[in-house]
């Protein structure tokens, strides 16, 4: 007996593993994060992302593996402005909490043990002096020595590597020309990574679940929204996280996610299922509807083959779709995924219309988007001066009385579509005056 639950969500997350598919992801990784009884599962999500072809590039920091190995040597470090002060001694206790945590993360991706999540994940990890550093200097009269901020990123080494299939991994120290080491922040780091690859998310892993306002979640934040909870004075970690996703977003990434470590699957949950599990920040986070264009008449095709197979709609060739595709409405995902389509097509002598090809993704149904396809249909036949709109329905005719339509005859039709009604395949024809 297969159970249906399982079936049902993994057929669930299809449209996203296809969205997602050769996009390049830069994942922060704080130390805190690799310290967490929740890290092998994290890691285990992250090597599952690159075995369905996303670009992997994981940033990592080290805090509270420095703060460790400082207290162990009795030395204390100053923080200001939200930055260590870095002397000698303590790039010291950076460099080697830095290599020990990479090595850990290292052996986590070599896991390869049967019956594991690991077991033929097969994932290589590449690193290299990719990122060139500079120091902060001094800032208000105060020296921060050997912490660094980032110069250059070699975007093309890193490229190169995923374009291989290594997931690349990136330390928080970058070196200078004059072959110095410096300490970076390593959400800064990831930023900035993202940018220079262009890549399609960034993802912040920290203990947070994301944004929180009056202890609820905030599922999805505009960049103006965002900015609005930043305050330059204070220098938390939420504010350092922020400060990141700002800089990303600002800077051409499309979308940042703010994603738990400590909970079990909120990485997954959050890129491949509709609502998520952290925040999204975005320019412009919300589904959108928008006419269709050429490059949407894939997209179509594979939204309402299985409709058409099934005889609830009439066939459409590739080429019918690409010569009409100007009539068609859709509404897409933030993550790019098509959830729905509608066509309209004027007969201006007439001032009538029919609305057809309405169709909702099998996983999407019963969330308003049919019926937000429709408001937007109906608005832009009243801009076109339409008086009345009809449909052909073979099995939904409920769905359009519900909407104010009412049955009507052959005879009702404009006379050009009169003469094309197809008697065998029998619709019901219902009308709406707009
Ligand atoms: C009909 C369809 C477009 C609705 O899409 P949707 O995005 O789920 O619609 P909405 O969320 O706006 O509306 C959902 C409501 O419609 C109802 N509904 C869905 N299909 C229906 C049908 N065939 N008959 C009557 N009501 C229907 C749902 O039960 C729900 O009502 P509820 O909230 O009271 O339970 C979708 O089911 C679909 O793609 N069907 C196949 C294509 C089709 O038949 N197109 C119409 C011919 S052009």
């Amino acid at each position: 007996m297969i159970e249906n639950g399982y079936v049902e969500f993994f057929r669930q997350t299809s449209p996203y593993i296809h969205a997602h598919r050769g996009k390049t992801f830069v994942i922060a990784l704080g130390g805190d994060a690799v310290l967490h009884g929740n890290f092998h599962s994290t890691v285990h999500d992250i090597a599952l992302l690159q075995s369905l072809g996303i670009r992997v590039v994981l940033v990592h920091g080290a805090r509270p593996q420095t703060e460790q190995r400082m207290a162990l040597s009795g030395i204390k470090s100053e923080f200001s402005q939200g930055l260590r002060i870095t002397d000698g001694d303590a790039i010291q206790c950076v460099k080697e909490a830095v290599g020990a945590t990479r090595l850990q993360i290292e052996s986590e991706l070599s896991m390869g043990l049967p019956n594991s999540p690991m077991h033929g994940a097969g994932v290589r990890v590449i690193g290299g002096n990719f990122i060139t550093a500079k120091p902060v200097g001094v800032r208000d009269g105060i020296d921060f020595q050997r912490t660094g901020e980032v110069r250059r990123i070699d975007g093309a080494a890193i490229d190169s590597q995923l374009q291989q299939g290594s997931l690349v991994l990136i330390s928080p120290i970058g070196f200078s020309p004059t072959g110095e080491a410096f300490n970076l922040s390593y959400q800064d780091l990831a930023s900035q990574v993202a940018v220079a690859l262009k890549a399609e998310k960034l993802i912040l892993m920290t203990e947070a679940r994301g944004v929180l306002r009056d202890n609820s979640l905030v599922r999805a934040l505009s960049l103006p929204e965002l900015e609005s909870l930043r305050d330059v004075s204070v220098h938390s970690a939420e504010q350092q996280m922020l400060a990141s996703a700002h800089q990303a977003c600002d800077r051409g990434v499309d979308r940042v996610h703010l994603v738990s470590c400590a909970e079990d699957g909120s990485l997954l949950s959050e890129l491949f299922t509709r609502d998520g599990s952290g925040t999204l920040v975005m320019k412009d986070h919300s589904e959108v509807i928008r006419s269709a264009t050429i490059d949407d008449v894939g997209g179509i095709i594979e939204l309402i083959a299985p409709l058409e197979e099934q005889q609830v709609l009439v066939k459409r060739s590739r080429e019918l779709l690409e010569a009409e595709i100007s009539r068609f409405m859709l509404v897409v995902h933030p993550e790019g995924v098509l959830l729905g389509c509608a066509a309209l097509y004027p007969t201006a002598a007439d001032e009538v219309g029919e609305l057809a090809c309405v169709a909702t993704h099998g996983e999407f149904h019963g969330q308003g988007i049919a019926s937000r396809l429709f408001d937007a249909i109906v608005e832009n036949a009243q801009q076109k001066g339409l008086k009345q709109l009809f449909v052909l329905t073979t099995q939904t005719a409920h769905w359009f009385l519900e909407r104010g339509f009412v049955e009507a005859q052959v005879t009702d039709l404009p006379a050009q579509k009169q003469s094309l009604y197809n008697y065998q395949r029998n619709s019901r024809i219902f009308s709406k005056d707009i």
